[in-house]
């Protein structure tokens, strides 16, 4: 060793997720729950950014971070029941413990959306990114940094309307316009029954100029209020949105998500429409 000291230095292994308790669990529809989990120290995000969900013996998925970074004690998780992990997910109850890993991906640019009139567009579970950045941009300290605030949310029936309890809270917020339409009412629903794309150009009315769109949701409803976005004026770079590939390793190295050049688990998920449209065709 020629006198020399060998010093290891122990990196940390990004793989290895963070074991968190479970606090509270809220039955939002038939098959989505909402997690409130605690947050680990030194996990700072923004809105938009997402989290690998790990269950012992399972394995992990990624998931956006439905909570706003203001809140300190906790994260939440809106999980849709469709697999191996998220069915182990809504099995497990308060006291139950899962592993996180994150904070990943680019987030919303919430730069740029400063001193903006902001529209966001929701549609199903894709109200949980969204949810993230309303919170923040509704918070005392971030409400001056920008202007009017509309939300249109809309769901296939009033049993999939995901965070009623949210909704209700901002239906009466007075910094908030809310729209809420079902694909399908029935005899509980006295709200407005269209699909979102059609609900937006009959009721939402606003001049393009000064406002950025913020829309998700599943693709085929992305790829209509994305057209009728247009139709009414906006541009292109206002338009901005989430994709969801299938995801492993969350952070630009297993190649599982990428379109061209880009990873979407770490050049995305969310990408301006312009963005979208320089991108190969495969997405
Ligand atoms: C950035 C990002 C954020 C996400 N945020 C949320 C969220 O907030 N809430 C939520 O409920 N889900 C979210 N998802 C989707 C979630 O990751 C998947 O539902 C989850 O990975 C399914 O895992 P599973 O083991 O239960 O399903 P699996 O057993 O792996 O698969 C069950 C079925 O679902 C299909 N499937 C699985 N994942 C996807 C996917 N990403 N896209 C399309 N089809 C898929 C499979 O092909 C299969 O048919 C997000 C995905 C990404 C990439
Ligand atoms: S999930 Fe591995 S590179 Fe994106």
């Amino acid at each position: 060793m020629n006198g020399e000291v060998g010093i290891r230095i122990k990196e940390k292994n990004i793989y290895v997720p963070t074991m968190v308790p479970i606090l509270e669990v809220i039955q939002e529809t038939r098959d989505i729950k909402t997690f409130r989990v605690q947050r680990p120290s030194s996990f700072f995000y923004h809105p938009g950014q997402f989290a690998e969900i790990f269950v012992p013996g399972k394995g992990e998925a990624p998931f956006s971070i439905t909570s706003s970074p203001q809140e300190e004690r906790f994260l939440e998780f809106s999980i849709k029941r469709i697999g191996v992990v998220t069915d182990a997910l809504h099995r497990l109850n308060p006291g139950d413990s899962v592993g996180v890993r994150g904070p990943y991906g680019n987030g919303f640019p919430v730069s740029s959306l400063l001193h903006s009139s902001l529209l966001f567009i929701g549609g199903g579970i894709g109200l949980a990114p969204l949810r993230s950045l309303i919170n923040y941009v509704l918070s005392p300290q971030e409400r001056i940094n920008f202007r009017e605030i509309i939300l249109l949310y809309g769901a296939r029936t009033p049993q999939d309307l995901v965070f009623q309890w949210e909704l209700k809270r901002w239906a009466e917020h007075r910094d908030l316009t809310l729209w809420v339409t079902v694909d399908q009412g029935d005899s509980s629903w006295s709200g407005i029954v269209g699909l979102v794309p059609e609900v937006l150009k009959k009721v939402v009315e606003v001049e393009p100029i000064g406002w950025k769109s913020i829309v998700c949701g599943p693709p085929i409803m992305i790829k209509f209020t994305i057209k009728a976005l247009l139709e009414m004026g906006f541009q292109v770079k206002d338009i901005i949105t989430t994709l969801e590939m299938r995801m492993k390793c969350g952070v630009g190295k297993c190649g599982r998500c990428n379109i061209g050049p880009y990873y979407v688990c770490k050049d995305g998920p969310v990408f301006s429409y312009q963005e979208l449209q320089e991108m190969p065709e495969e997405y």
